[in-house]
């Protein structure tokens, strides 16, 4: 495959670029028009993802209005427990409902391994958009984080504590590991299926690590994490992106990963000195940014960019978009860091 724009892969992989790549998370969708307009001519959420053709135009978008160095797939993490065998609803302004959720040793037994064909329409999806990209340039793929999915798993929804879900780390440790465990097998089975479609990087995110301390996280999450890069990162390069886990940054230095995704609450040179120079950063603007005014966000990009660094660094938000963000000032941001 010939790129027309590869600086985002070679960022990853440590080489040499000319100016520092950028993408932003949840850049598929919520700010633009244009993905409005495509998601109004699906039924619902579920059946959007599951319609290759929408999932492709709405991955392109971004490319062709924004200007960003990499798509990512449009798709959600839930498709992962839905794969497994509990389905889910994406209900309009609250966010994801499960009926069924894992509390018994039985709902554990009863939960499948996914294989990659189980989630062909993803497959497809990706395939198509690499074909409209046709190499202007690279696709991420992503998965969420089996601690990340479990926590939706268990409590049903979102919530602030997932007190449901860290309940079950200690009364039943030995459930909750056959159920990561269940959980990283088909994330590795999608992962691969995704890097075989043509998926040229891989994201995994990991929402809700902050809600776990330090040695809950070692245990219930970074495991499973690491054996999900080990699976990969020969294949293509693999970030790992955990979400208000700046007590594990240590630890994820030993991770067989290339790129490290920050938050917001890290410092550049804090989250450099604990990851060492033999992986890429990846972040951290806040979200909250983009409501500034342009002054105020060249500032701010000009000043990430100072901190992290033009090499061994992708240029990103701490986290998605927020929905409210006006195209615009996210069309400058872009520009702001392409231009420094
Ligand atoms: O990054 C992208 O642009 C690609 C698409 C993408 C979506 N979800 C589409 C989506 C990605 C990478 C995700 C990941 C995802 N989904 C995460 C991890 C990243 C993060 O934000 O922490 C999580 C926790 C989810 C679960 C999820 N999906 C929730 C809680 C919600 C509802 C609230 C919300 O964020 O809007 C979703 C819905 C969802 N997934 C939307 C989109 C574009 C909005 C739904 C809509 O169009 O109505």
């Amino acid at each position: 495959m010939t790129y027309q724009n590869d600086l985002i892969l070679r960022a990853a992989k440590g080489e040499q670029v000319e100016r520092v790549p950028v993408w932003l998370m949840r850049q598929a969708g919520r700010i633009l028009p244009e993905y409005r307009a495509t998601r109004s001519r699906a039924k619902n959420f579920i059946e959007f993802v599951k319609n290759p053709e929408l999932a492709c135009e709405v991955t392109v978008q971004p490319v062709d209005i924004l200007g960003v160095d990499a798509a990512i797939i449009f798709s959600d993490i839930l498709v992962i427990p839905e794969a497994m065998g509990l389905p889910y609803q994406m209900i309009e302004a609250k966010g994801p409902h499960f009926e069924k959720t894992i509390q018994t040793q039985a709902d554990a037994r009863a939960l499948r391994v996914a294989e990659a064909g189980d989630l062909d329409y993803v497959m497809q999806a990706i395939r198509l958009t690499k074909k409209a990209l046709g190499g202007r340039v690279p696709l991420i793929g992503f998965a969420g984080a089996p601690w990340t999915l479990f926590a939706y798993m268990v409590e049903g929804s979102g919530s602030k504590t997932f007190s449901q879900a860290k309940k079950l780390l200690y009364t039943d440790p030995e459930l909750a590991h056959q159920v990561l465990d269940k959980i990283t097998q088909s994330t590795i089975h999608y992962l691969q299926g995704q890097v075989a479609a043509g998926a040229d990087m891989i994201q995994v995110f990991d929402s809700w690590a902050g809600v776990l301390g330090p040695e809950q996280y070692r245990e219930f999450s970074l495991r499973y994490i690491t054996r999900i890069c080990e699976a990969l990162h020969k294949l293509v390069p693999v970030t790992v992106f955990a979400k208000d886990a700046h007590f594990a940054l240590n630890d994820m230095a030993a991770l067989p990963c290339h790129t490290i995704g920050l938050d917001w609450t890290i410092n550049a040179q804090d989250a450099r000195r604990a990851i060492g120079n033999a992986k890429t950063l990846q972040g951290n603007a806040d979200p909250c940014l983009l409501y500034a005014s342009e002054k105020t966000i060249e500032a701010e990009a000009r000043k990430m960019i100072g901190s992290f660094g033009k090499q061994r660094y992708i240029a990103n938000l701490g986290h998605g978009l927020y929905p409210d963000t006006d195209k615009a000032k996210v069309k400058y941001f872009i520009d702001c860091i392409k231009g420094l």
